[in-house]
């Protein structure tokens, strides 16, 4: 299919975790520990399976690598859940602006400065909180709720009620991600993927850069042409 050129995008889409701040860390930490204590095997593919999903269907994720999807109730499952999720919340906590990946604050500001829109698309609930403590709330008038989802990434949903919001037609918007799961998400909802990150895992992304601080309007339109 083709996609936009660079002259016909007007908003971009962000995942969060992983992308606008190295959350992704204190996820796969706190998952890593539940894991251990459930006694399953823990991978860096089922490291990197989990990046993106949303906190219940990562708790299948890692039941099911270790066939224990059938050991526990949902009662259990949700208390296994909030448990994570206690460990991350303490975790981010702790979170200032020095959490910020790099370049991320000057892409912002370029974004804003050139009138591009912006919006939030994270499966985290947490995603509000987060942004509050790296001092970027302003930045994000436009958040799309997880609870609101009927399903999480890599279907389209998250990314094609983010364009929503902007009030934009998805082919007009920039999805950017760092899972492999979010860039099929954003290409699902027909919209322009940026993976950061892994050449291997992203590559479905049309456009790829091995970190934040290369993620630049410039290099974008280089890319997109
Ligand atoms: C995604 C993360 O952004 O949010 C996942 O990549 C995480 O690792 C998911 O599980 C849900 O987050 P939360 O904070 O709602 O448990
Ligand atoms: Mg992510």
């Amino acid at each position: 299919m083709v996609k936009a050129s660079f002259d016909q995008i007007k908003g971009f889409v962000f995942d969060l975790d992983g992308v606008i701040t190295d959350t992704s860390l204190y996820h796969t930490k706190a998952w890593h520990q539940l894991a251990d204590k459930l006694d399953v095997a823990w991978s860096k593919t089922l490291e990197d399976g989990l990046k993106g999903i949303s906190r219940m269907d990562s708790l299948e994720m890692i039941l099911k690598t270790g066939n224990k999807e059938n050991d526990y109730s949902q009662d259990e499952k949700v208390a296994l859940a909030t448990e994570k999720n206690t460990n991350y919340v303490n975790e981010i906590s702790k979170m200032t602006p020095e959490n910020i990946l790099p370049g991320i604050k000057d892409f912002l500001d370029d974004l804003r400065a050139n009138g591009y829109q912006i919006a939030l698309a994270s499966a985290s609930k947490n995603g509000p909180t987060v942004l509050k403590n790296l001092e970027l709330t302003d930045y994000f008038p436009k958040i799309v709720d997880p609870a609101t989802l009927s399903k999480g990434k890599p279907d389209p949903e998250i990314y094609t009620k983010g364009a929503e919001l902007l009030g934009l037609a998805p082919e007009t918007c920039i999805g950017v991600e760092d899972a492999a799961a979010g860039v099929q998400a954003i290409n699902a909802a027909n919209e322009v993927s940026v993976g950061i990150g892994d050449a291997t895992l992203l590559k479905e992304a049309d456009v790829r850069f091995d970190n934040t601080a290369e993620m630049t309007l410039a290099n974008i339109k280089k890319a997109l042409g």
